[in-house]
């Protein structure tokens, strides 16, 4: 535990200063970036990033994304590629992580990449993440800021929730915009989408001009740690319903009867943007939880996998 509990910074130039100066000494620190809060330590320093797997109780086998401040930093720790670099061009800063093969002497723990000899790197848009990653000049290693298993936090609030007493700091720049983790593409061997995220398949295919490898769910080698229980409320939760049963309460999209909407003129950019914050409240009714259907195509694919996701059998 923290002796005197997690400190909420703002996310001003001392806030901004305090929280780097955490880094360096290896403790923990929760950031906003546009995509989810992130808990954040030194990816150099074993120790810190250690204490991002205690911290969150999250299983040691899962690779972690090393945030960076620019193209040139990502560089500094990853064999670049011209589909890298394409793929930079379009949508860095912002919600894509890409996975490249490591540099000798690349100075990151092994705990980052949990062995593995590729590295997930991305330069993240907030303006208070990249204003703490340049005032830090280092690489930042951050899952999001939520107990192992439980639902991606996109307010400072929701950090303090699951991990208040157990990391140094959060830097409070108010809720998140896209609110859906970064889509995650291998780049290391054939292009291939490891997750989905914040920038949709077909924006990623149209840059590259050819077709994505998709992962398998189950194929460990390609996207270790994507557990299939996972941002699990407490609550059932079931999907494609067209209306509540029993006690449930209904999530809608579009132009439906419901309790709570993700976005009523059926947005899928707002509804990525109100889908965790969303999770939280109907979790905190106690209620079981149904979700009408949502769209497949563009962030619709990165919503039903969360989704889907919430609804799969527990882990225990
Ligand atoms: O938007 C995001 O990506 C957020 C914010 C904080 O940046 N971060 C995030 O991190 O979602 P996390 O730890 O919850 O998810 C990281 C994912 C995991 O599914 C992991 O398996 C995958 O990245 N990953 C990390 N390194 C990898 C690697 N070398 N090869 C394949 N997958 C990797
Ligand atoms: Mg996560």
């Amino acid at each position: 535990m923290i002796p005197n509990g997690t400190l909420t910074l703002n996310a001003d130039p001392a806030g901004i200063a305090q929280a780097a100066d955490l880094l360096r000494q290896g403790l923990l620190v929760a950031f906003p970036t546009e995509t989810v809060y992130g808990l954040g330590g030194d990816a150099r320093n074993g120790a810190a990033v250690a204490s991002i797997y205690a911290a969150k109780g999250r299983p040691s086998f899962n690779p972690l994304i090393a945030h960076v401040a620019s193209i040139e930093a990502a560089q500094r720790f990853v064999t670049w590629s011209d589909q890298a670099e394409a793929l930079a061009a379009a949508f860095w800063p912002g919600p894509l992580t890409l996975v490249l093969p490591l540099r000798p002497n690349h100075g990151i723990s092994s705990l980052v990449t949990a062995g593995l000899d590729t590295l997930a790197v991305r330069v993240p848009a907030h303006p208070a993440a990249r204003a703490l990653l340049s005032k830090f000049d280092g690489p930042v290693a951050a899952p999001s800021a939520n107990p192992s298993g439980q639902i991606s936090p996109t307010t400072a609030a929701h950090v303090l929730s699951g991990l208040n007493g157990r990391i140094a700091a959060v830097l409070d720049d108010g809720p998140c915009g896209v609110g859906l983790e970064s889509t995650i593409v291998g780049v290391a061997r054939e292009p291939a989408l490891l997750r989905p995220g914040g920038v949709s398949l077909e924006q990623i295919e149209a840059v590259l001009d050819t077709q994505l490898h998709h992962h398998q769910p189950g194929d460990a080698l390609n996207a270790p740690g994507q557990l299939q229980s996972h941002y699990a409320p407490d609550a059932p939760v079931r999907l494609n319903a067209s209306t509540a049963q029993g006690d449930e309460v209904l999530l809608g999209f579009g132009p439906v009867g419901c309790d709570l909407n993700l976005s009523a003129k059926g947005d899928l950019a707002e509804a990525a943007a109100n889908l965790f914050a969303a999770l939280h409240t109907l979790n905190d009714t106690g209620r079981p939880i149904a979700v009408t259907q949502i769209p497949e195509h563009g962030l619709g694919a990165a919503i039903n996998d969360r989704l889907r996701r919430a609804a799969a059998p527990r882990n225990g």
